[in-house]
């Protein structure tokens, strides 16, 4: 059985689409289920629209990913729309990716969004690409504890935190947003990095600093969700890296419920999603396990 249940919520399998990787488009939503995914994440919805920033904000480097986007995204009013009208076509629970500027906006945003009845609420503290006009609320036990409240004090749905491994040391973070109520956390996001192109001899993203995903930081992922899962007792959305049923397997053992996949749907397209259910099928029957739940957490003695 690769099938659980989280928040009282039925996912068919534990791998959930990571944001930001296909916008909040209902017709991608489809194609998404057709191909087996468990759950989809939003891009990051803001109270205003926004056009991100300009190109290039990505390219591939071999060992890795690297992203400055700067969270374009429709903004709230059109996110609830597509949101609603997602809901209305497809069975896979829905998780809304929130970020805000301040303490009010993710309370603003917490609310409205509950509007569309998404199955989750993900507030998004995490972010490395945005300078200036938002706060890194990841980077402190104190601020993420802050946004935690808000956002519970303004939604009846179900919230996890989405953290940042681009700290010291992310367990006061996590106890802190688990005492303040949050549901689950979804670790980690990208990696802040930069890459300089020699020949123009100049940084290659316009935003200089990006965000690194993909297969070379899924052992920071690992030993962030290992560290997690040591310090708090509410479920965890493993994300980083994860590309194959291996993948999926160690990162449950480290101590995630669901798993994020982001960069390997660039990589291998949608049908990612069903590769790595069989493969996590093929290697339960191989080990002679029957139910996904036996491997949450193994690791840990
Ligand atoms: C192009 C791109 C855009 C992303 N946008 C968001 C976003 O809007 N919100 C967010 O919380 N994470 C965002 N992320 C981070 C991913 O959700 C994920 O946490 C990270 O990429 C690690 O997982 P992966 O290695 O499987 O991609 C983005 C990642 C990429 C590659």
């Amino acid at each position: 059985m690769i099938n659980s249940k989280i928040f009282d919520i039925n996912f068919n399998n534990p791998l959930v689409l990571a944001s930001g990787i296909l916008g909040v488009h209902a017709e991608y939503f489809k194609t998404l289920e057709k191909n087996n995914v468990g759950g989809i994440t939003t891009k990051s919805i803001s109270l205003d629209p926004r056009k991100g920033h300009k190109n290039p904000i990505m390219f591939n480097d071999n060992h890795g990913f690297m992203n400055a986007v700067g969270l374009s995204n429709a903004g709230i009013d059109k996110s609830i729309e597509m949101i609603k009208h997602a809901k209305q076509i497809v069975k896979t629970p829905i998780i809304a990716s929130i970020f805000g500027g301040n303490v009010e906006e993710f309370g603003e945003l917490a609310k409205l969004i509950s509007e569309a009845k998404p199955d989750i609420i993900e507030a998004n503290i995490s972010c490395p690409n945005v300078k200036k006009e938002f706060k890194l609320f990841g980077a402190n036990a104190e601020d993420a504890a802050a946004i935690t409240n808000v956002v519970k004090n303004n939604t009846k749905i179900p919230v996890v935190i989405k953290l940042t491994p681009n700290v010291t040391d992310i367990k006061p973070i996590a106890k802190s947003v688990e005492q303040a109520g949050a549901d689950g956390i979804t670790a980690i996001n990208t990696l802040a990095g930069m890459r300089i192109d020699i020949n123009a001899k100049m940084p290659i993203l316009t935003n200089k600093f990006g965000g690194l995903s993909g297969k070379g930081i899924f052992p920071v992922a690992i030993k962030n969700v290992y560290e997690i899962y040591k310090t708090v007792n509410i479920p965890i959305i493993g994300t980083g890296g994860i590309t194959t049923g291996k993948d999926a397997i160690e990162m449950l053992m480290a101590g995630a419920s669901l798993l994020g996949v982001g960069t390997a749907v660039y990589y291998e397209g949608v049908k990612v999603f069903t590769k790595i259910n069989l493969e996590i099928e093929e290697w339960m029957t191989n080990n002679g396990y029957s139910n996904i739940k036996e491997i949450i957490g193994v690791a840990h003695e």
